[in-house]
């Protein structure tokens, strides 16, 4: 119950688990014809979607170093690590960077994006990139309305991190207008870490054509020409496409709208089922991921929780970040994961309260809360 790696069906394991074939054969390159169909139709989109062999932070750099260039004007929006992760990645390449922050548990203001693009009449900001699901504090930010700030604007692209909203609730990349969304095998693809992908529009393309940072692994191009042949550059993670093709088989016949309902129940019920049992979420209300649902428990060290509930259930939360280790932890209820999951994570976490003597409510209010929400 950690917000990736997530759990993987067992028939992706089984697919996995083949001998690996010539990525050249006919035989690969059909699994990439119908993975890269199969991943327009998670991103709800006509661009082709990128496959590098590496992690989340693979995509992210490729989204940065494929459409910008050396002191490039960016806004970044900072609301955890992973937004603080953009900042890095943006000046290590000696982008000019704005950061618009939030303090960590609550969402970036999309006045402020409002307020600095619109006041930019020169034009001069190349880039606009946030973290849709902030990973680190539970955080959804409202990546729809700063997509269409940033159309207003004109100059600018958008550039997104979808790593732990994919495959979780709606990104429609076309319909939103998104230039470059970077996401990771590891999380709503229910797959084992290794593969990165990066979808790109044909905005994003034109200003590949401008940028000057030097690039040869991530360098995009490439990728572009050759997904169009249904290949790759280089060598990829061949057995890893053969967990992809399974897994995105397996979305498809659940269904987007199903999977979108699916995770933005579980966000609900764990939220339920937290303050059912007297547990502060650490998320602003109305803002908390439909992947991670983090937990401020007052007054009670959140690693010794954590701890316990891993020895004595075998279920593993995800702790906190940076300041927050210790005060926080997070419920993953990303990818694979089912409404037994989830009860039996929200019972566990009541167990143990209770076998600690930190459980301030009736035993059970937390798991009757969860499962209200679960039966509506
Ligand atoms: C929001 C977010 N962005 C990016 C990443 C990418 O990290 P990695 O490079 O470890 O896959 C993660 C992974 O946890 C994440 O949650």
């Amino acid at each position: 119950m950690i917000p990736g790696p997530t759990p993987v069906p067992e028939k992706v394991l089984q697919a996995m688990s083949q001998h690996p074939i010539g990525h050249r054969s006919g035989e690969f390159q059909s699994i990439v014809e119908r993975t890269n169909a199969q991943l327009k139709w998670l991103h709800q989109t006509n661009n082709e979607v990128l496959v590098i062999t590496g992690s989340g932070t693979a995509a992210m750099e490729a989204g940065i170093i494929n459409t910008l260039s050396q002191g490039d004007k960016i806004i970044c929006g900072d609301n955890g690590k992973f937004g603080e992760r953009w900042v890095k990645v943006a000046k290590a390449y000696g982008l000019d960077v704005i950061t618009i922050k939030s303090e960590w548990g609550q969402p970036l203001d999309t006045n402020e994006f409002k307020s600095q693009l619109e006041e930019d009449k020169n034009k001069t900001i190349k880039a606009v990139i946030i973290t849709h699901s902030e990973t680190s504090t539970g955080v959804i930010n409202d990546l729809e309305t700063i997509s269409k700030l940033v159309k207003a604007h004109g100059e600018a692209i958008m550039i997104a991190d979808c790593v732990t909203s994919l495959g979780a609730c709606n990104v429609p990349m076309d319909k939103w207008g998104i230039d470059v969304i970077a996401s990771g095998s590891q999380k709503g693809y229910m797959m084992p870490p290794g593969l990165s992908f990066v979808a790109m529009s044909e905005r994003a393309w034109t200003r590949y054509e401008k940028s000057n940072i030097a690039k040869y692994y991530l360098d995009l191009g490439p990728y572009k020409t050759t997904a169009k042949k249904n290949s790759n550059p280089f060598t990829p993670a061949v057995n890893l496409y053969f967990a992809l093709e399974q897994s995105l088989s397996m979305m498809q016949s659940e269904g987007l709208e199903s999977i979108f309902k699916r995770h933005s129940k579980h966000s609900a019920a764990a939220q339920s089922g937290m303050k059912a049992m007297g547990l502060k979420l650490f998320a602003a209300e109305n803002h908390g991921s439909p992947a991670i649902t983090s937990v401020e428990p007052e007054n009670i060290d959140a690693e010794l929780l954590r701890k316990e509930i891993k020895k004595r259930f075998n279920i593993l939360l995800a702790g906190g970040q940076d300041h927050l280790k210790g005060k926080v932890f997070r419920i993953g209820h990303l990818g694979f994961v089912s409404d037994r999951d989830l009860l039996t994570a929200i019972s566990a976490i009541e167990s143990t309260l209770q076998s600690l003597g930190l459980l301030t409510t009736e035993m059970g209010q937390g798991f009757i809360a969860a499962s209200k929400v679960l039966n509506e």
